[in-house]
């Protein structure tokens, strides 16, 4: 990071109160409320979906602005393809022309992509997207962008069961550890902070496993809207909360 950079990431924090030595490392995202931000105009629930990607930008910007290192988005998951066909369609497209216009915005950012889910399901352009995309070279990575695609946090883990069962891992050498070589998300940390948005309160099959610890910010705010002060709110949410991990609170330790 320059000097100019450091010096706005400082005040950046500042000015919403933020400390800089407790960004989560890694934020995860529910991104819900596009059909209902489009139903209220009266357009088709598409059109959610397309103003949503500019709320997928604003999180990209504002992670990487504040420090985040693994910022993933919960983009489609194995349940969605129950929606009409013309919306399953739509989503795909968009998946492909945005990716396709941003590879190179995304690269010159220091921000790498890469997936989990099930994408040999994907139309073919999507998943060659994808593949470009990913191996774009980006020099100096700054933040990886998760894109969860068709993914549900029980797929994963079933899918590991089997890929332990199938290289024939003993019992004695099955532990947390090991179980998470065998998840999509091997190598990565696990989020420290869930956001969901639109007033839903759920997790909706979304890394279980990974979610073990992390904390939920709920918020009203229907995805199309939500922008970087929604996003810096969060964090804000999340550093005052006392993390205990199953221990007890600092204030009772004597
Ligand atoms: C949930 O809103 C949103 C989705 C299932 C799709 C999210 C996709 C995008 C934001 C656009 C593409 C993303 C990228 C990364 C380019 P909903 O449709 O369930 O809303 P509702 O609950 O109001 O019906």
């Amino acid at each position: 990071m320059t000097e100019v950079n450091k010096k706005k990431r400082f005040d950046l924090l500042k000015s919403a109160g933020l400390d800089p030595n407790k960004i989560p490392q890694h934020i995860a995202i529910i991104m819900d409320g596009n059909g209902r931000w489009a139903q209220n105009r009266g357009e088709d629930r598409v059109f959610g979906h397309l103003n949503g990607v500019e709320s997928v930008r604003a999180v990209v910007e504002s992670a990487l602005q504040v420090g985040v290192r693994y910022l993933t988005l919960y983009a489609f998951s194995t349940e969605n393809w129950s929606r009409p066909k013309e919306e399953v369609a739509a989503l795909m497209n968009l998946l492909v022309t945005t990716l396709n216009q941003e590879t190179d915005d995304l690269n010159g950012k220091g921000v790498r992509l890469r997936t989990i889910g099930d994408l040999s399901a994907l139309p073919d352009n999507c998943q060659k997207q994808l593949e470009t995309t990913e191996k774009a070279e980006t020099k100096n990575v700054s933040l990886d962008l998760i894109l969860a695609l068709n993914y549900s946090a029980k797929w994963e883990i079933t899918e590991a069961v089997k890929g332990i069962i199938r290289d024939g891992v003993k019992e004695e050498e099955i532990n947390i550890d090991k179980f998470e070589t065998y998840l999509q998300t091997k190598g990565l940390p696990d989020p420290e902070l869930m956001i969901r948005t639109s007033g839903e309160r759920r997790i909706s099959n979304f890394m279980l496993w990974q979610l073990a610890y992390a904390e939920f910010h709920f918020t009203s705010v229907l995805w199309p809207d939500f922008r970087r002060e929604h996003f810096l709110a969060a964090i804000h949410d999340f550093q005052n909360r006392e993390r205990r991990f199953g221990g007890v609170s600092q204030q009772t330790v004597k």
